[in-house]
């Protein structure tokens, strides 16, 4: 499957010889212990999350060290081969799989936190500590660091930063880049640049920051990351609601926004997870919830933050917002054991979604939330058109969806392709974007021109030959295949 949904079809190994000559560079600089070349060792890095397969790389670095990292860029360069920089794995678009083959450089062992600033409220970390890692860390010293998407038990930092990710609470708080300050990068021919601050503002020179924020490791290697801390939020609470139609959901997401009602999360979730399947989400909730949840279409998960009477004031508001839309029935879940369920069954939506069908590819457009319910009435019409199982959920408060294209025979393939392209000619037309919070990577690389101009795209080209003139640096992400 992985091969039928990539670009261009791939010989397994690259040429015997570039991979010789990135083992020997790579020899050069370390003992067995770091530098793995062994078939066995390095074929499972040419997959992440995304089921696109790459090549079988020729080496794979375990940096322990910004030294480390330096020292594989500084091979690669010496080789002539491609570098691609890895934390957990965890991408949706291929953004870590080694097309090309080459050199993997797994950056898991960069994994010290090497400061938390409580005055500051600020932290210094390598890019491979784990996130939820991080969180319990930053939670001990009183404090709370925002980004949470579902992979946090696995992803690393560096690649949240890489990814720019966002979560479910990005809603209130803004997706990763809004957390970091500044960052150590290490580019392409030796240079290692700190961009950004220490500082809550500062506005000196172009915002590199932001732009390594989300390249999604085709611009540098990150060396160490500076992020922004807050003071945990006093209460929480949480909000289940089932709505008998998913048009309802989405025109009560609208209202919330419009009315400013500031949940700190707002996710949709598809009760029937669609296509005629037996419902996924009452046997996962459990049976007080199922019931619940039980011949419903749609259900919201909401979540709000603040002092106490602030959380049951804007919960009430939401209640009754819901309500004016048809909600059934809400139940609040304010004992911590429930809360904890109903947020792993959502971070487990798509791990739960997969095991439902052979192949699955999930998206992560974003439209503009007026526009959630035509997006997602034209999304079943076009479905059942194209005979294509799909399921969409994700951050409806952000008009975040991933709609998931499911199916179990191959030659269902080209009928997912037509409506993978035709859901991103939709989210473009209805004002919105390809990606929400996943990245371009390598799955979403050929539909970049129907969001971006033929200009904007030639200068971001611009910019990746200033940071990487090789093109080392992580090739075919991001820039629509064979187009220069
Ligand atoms: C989620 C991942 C797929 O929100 O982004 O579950
Ligand atoms: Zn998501």
């Amino acid at each position: 499957m992985a091969m039928a949904m990539t670009p261009r079809s791939q010989p397994a190994l690259a040429a015997d010889s570039s991979a010789s000559r990135a083992q020997r560079a790579l020899a050069r600089y370390f003992g067995p212990s770091r530098l793995k070349v062994d078939p066995r060792d390095c074929e499972s890095y040419r997959r992440d999350a995304s089921e696109v397969e790459g090549l079988l790389p020729a080496a794979v670095v375990l940096a322990e060290s910004v030294g480390d990292a330096e020292l594989a860029l500084r091979a690669a360069a010496e080789a002539g081969v491609p570098l691609v920089p890895r934390g957990g794995g965890t991408g949706k678009t291929g953004g870590a799989v080694p097309l090309l083959g080459g050199i993997v450089l797994d950056l898991r062992g960069l994994s010290r936190i090497k400061e938390i600033d409580r005055r500051e409220q600020l932290a210094v970390v390598q890019p491979g500590v784990v996130l939820s890692d991080f969180r319990a860390a930053v939670h001990v010293e009183g404090l709370f660091y925002a980004p949470d998407p579902s992979s946090r038990v696995a992803c690393t930092l560096g690649g949240n930063v890489a990814t720019n990710a966002g979560g479910p609470r990005a809603l209130k708080y803004g997706v990763t880049g809004r957390h970091v300050l500044g960052l150590e990068a290490l580019l392409p021919g030796g240079r290692r640049i700190f961009a950004g601050r220490r500082t809550a503002k500062g506005v000196t020179g172009y915002d590199l920051t932001s732009l390594l924020v989300g390249s999604e490791g085709t611009l540098a290697v990150f060396g160490e990351l500076t992020l922004r801390l807050l003071p945990p939020p006093e209460s929480t609470l949480t909000l289940l609601v089932p709505f008998q139609r998913m048009a309802q959901a989405a025109e009560a997401v609208g209202d919330i926004i419009e009315q400013g009602l500031g949940p700190s999360c707002l996710e949709l979730l598809d009760a029937r997870a669609s296509g005629g399947r037996a419902a996924l989400l009452p046997a996962l909730v459990g049976p007080e919830l199922g019931a619940a949840v039980q011949g419903t279409e749609a259900l919201l998960l909401i979540e709000v933050d603040g002092s106490e009477a602030a959380c049951e004031a804007s919960a009430g508001r939401i209640r009754s917002a819901c309500r004016a839309r048809g909600a059934q029935d809400d139940r609040v879940a304010s004992l911590a054991e429930q809360r904890e369920r109903l947020w792993d069954v959502r971070a487990n939506m798509s791990a739960s979604l997969r095991r439902t069908a052979k192949y699955k590819l999930s998206e992560d457009i974003a439209v503009p939330r007026r526009q959630l319910g035509s997006l997602l009435d034209q999304l079943e019409r076009l479905s059942q058109r194209l005979a294509v199982r799909s399921v969409a959920y994700g951050h409806a408060g952000d008009g975040n969806l991933h709609v998931n294209f499911l199916w179990d025979d191959e030659a269902e393939a080209p009928r997912v392709q037509a409506a993978i392209r035709e859901l991103f000619q939709l989210t473009v037309s209805l004002g919105g974007t390809l990606s929400g919070e996943h990245g371009i990577g390598v799955l979403k690389a050929p539909y970049l021109p129907l969001e971006q101009s033929a200009d904007l795209i030639e200068l971001q080209r611009s910019l990746k030959q200033s940071f990487d003139p090789t093109g080392l640096l992580n090739p075919g992400k991001i820039f629509p295949p064979g187009s220069g």
